[in-house]
């Protein structure tokens, strides 16, 4: 069983992966920690983000089960990764990992942007989380305080359009939703509330 979930940043799509993941007893992957911890090994060693040579041998190294969002989580990794997942070796490299770990039995609930048209186009369910900009950059700012990072909200509004435009602008696996996908508008939801939806959506995708 494969659960694709695709959507823009705070959109609430690796709070519902996680949860979903545990309910259904499935392996979970947020592979935004792939390109994040790509990014990350870069920035730390200095070298330029737009050699794809570079970013394709760092690929080969990474280890999937230890990739930690808390570690990886700072503004400028967010950026960086966004900015190196235009390059198509670097995009193919990471979507090979991403496979194989969705092949591990018994499945998995992977989440990104491009899980549903690209990484796994047979998954069994598809789902696009969305959210308005402003509700998206009010999450955003609300979790940032919360971890005694302060935060602006028209600056985290402006990096969140900034990078949306970029995720969906670029040729290669651009961030939208999969023909097929269950799009879900989480603006008006709790997170509670957007799980239950996901889970009837799940269940109905079975049931038929
Ligand atoms: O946490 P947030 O949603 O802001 O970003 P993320 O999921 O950690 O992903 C960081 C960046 O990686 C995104 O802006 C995308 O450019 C890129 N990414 C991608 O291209 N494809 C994916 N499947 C996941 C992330």
């Amino acid at each position: 069983m494969i659960i694709a979930i695709d959507g823009p940043a705070a959109s609430g799509k690796g709070t519902l992966a996680r949860r979903l993941a545990a309910h259904y007893g499935l392996h979970h992957l947020d592979t935004g920690l792939t390109y994040r911890a790509v990014a990350a090994a870069l920035l730390a060693r200095g070298l330029p983000l737009g050699d794809e040579a570079v970013a394709v041998a760092t690929a080969r190294n990474l280890d999937l089960s230890r990739l930690d969002r808390d570690v990886l989580s700072a503004h400028e990794i967010g950026e960086a990764a966004s900015r190196i997942a235009v390059l198509p070796g670097l995009r193919e490299e990471l979507v090979q990992l991403q496979r194989r770990f969705a092949m591990e039995p018994p499945g998995a609930v992977l989440d990104g942007r491009d899980i549903g048209t690209v990484v796994c186009p047979d998954a069994d369910v598809k789902l696009f989380a969305t959210a308005s900009p402003r509700e998206r950059a009010k999450r955003r700012t609300t979790e940032l305080e919360a971890k005694g990072k302060p935060a602006d909200f028209d600056k985290v509004l402006a990096d969140l359009e900034r990078r949306d435009q970029r995720d969906a602008n670029r040729t290669v696996a651009p961030l939208k939703a999969a023909e097929d996908a269950h799009l879900l508008d989480t603006s008006e939801m709790d997170i509670e509330t957007a799980f239950k939806a996901a889970v009837d959506i799940v269940d109905s995708v079975y049931a038929e």
